[in-house]
């Protein structure tokens, strides 16, 4: 029975750690594939927390606008990036 302790405990710990990085709503997934599959075509894919949130949107607005994204598909990037930039 005691043996059970520890093994609850990392049951806890993992479904925490997961949690906070899928704590994204629909859009923000969104925003996240499309990230990660279209803004890697000329350069590697910028870590988010190397810019500001103001940063990002002048940058999605270009490179969105060069890539011909939709407003939407640009918006949902903007979300993804400005929640988990952490500034
Ligand atoms: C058509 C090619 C191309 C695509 C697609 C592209 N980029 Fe870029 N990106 C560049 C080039 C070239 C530079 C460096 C020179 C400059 O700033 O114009 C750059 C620079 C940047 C920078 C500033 C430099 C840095 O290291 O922080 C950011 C931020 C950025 N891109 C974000 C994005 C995002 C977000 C997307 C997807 C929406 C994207 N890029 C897609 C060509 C591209």
């Amino acid at each position: 029975m005691s043996n059970l302790i520890p093994f609850l405990i990392l049951t806890v710990l993992i479904s925490i750690a997961c949690g906070e990085s899928q704590n994204l709503n629909a859009q923000q997934k969104q925003g996240k594939k499309i990230y990660e599959s279209l803004c890697d075509k000329c350069h590697r894919l910028i870590e988010p927390t190397q810019h500001t949130d103001s940063e990002w949107k002048l940058a999605v607005e270009r490179f969105g606008t060069k890539l011909k994204l939709q407003q939407s598909d640009k918006d949902a990037v903007v979300q993804y990036l400005i929640v988990v930039n952490e500034k």
